[in-house]
């Protein structure tokens, strides 16, 4: 059974030129990329998309830097694809990501009150479907 995920290039991305880079690295590895477009997100969708955030001391300046320029949301499809493109994506902190990943090998820390990471990649089933009804719905 095909599974999909819910990607974002977030602003530093976009803003880096790096687009064609992180699109580049999914394709490669196989997976196919079912929807594709570059969008502004909107409070709205930003509050929906990081609703477990809420509170943290980061959801601001998280919310900020997301409203910050265009992003590229897609869906990825592919057996096994949330697991894998987080495998893909590097954790969370770009200086300590592993190198070979996105987020290792094109992030950095730049000493801002958000990790600017390059890359979202939705982290179960659930959180797939809901995400990708926010950005594509
Ligand atoms: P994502 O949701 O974007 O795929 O990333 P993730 O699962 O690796 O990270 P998560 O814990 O869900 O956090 C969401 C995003 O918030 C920013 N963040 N900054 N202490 C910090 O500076 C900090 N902690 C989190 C990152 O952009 C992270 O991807
Ligand atoms: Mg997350």
């Amino acid at each position: 059974m095909s599974e999909r995920t819910l990607v974002l290039i977030k602003p530093d991305g976009v803003q880096r030129g790096l687009t064609g880079e992180i699109l580049r690295r999914i394709e490669a590895k196989g997976y196919t990329i079912a929807e594709l477009t570059m969008t502004t997100a909107t409070e709205q969708q930003l509050a929906a998309h990081y609703a477990e955030h809420e509170g943290k001391p980061f959801y601001r300046p998280l919310v900020d830097f997301m409203l910050s320029g265009p992003l590229v949301a897609a869906v990825v499809e592919g057996n096994r694809v949330i697991e894998g493109f987080r495998s893909l994506a590097g954790s969370t902190e770009p200086t300590t990501a592993a190198p070979g990943t996105i987020r290792g090998d094109l992030g950095r820390d730049w000493g801002e009150q958000v990790q600017k990471n390059l890359v979202h990649g939705s982290d179960s089933p659930e959180s797939a479907a809901r995400e990708i009804e926010i950005w594509f719905g």
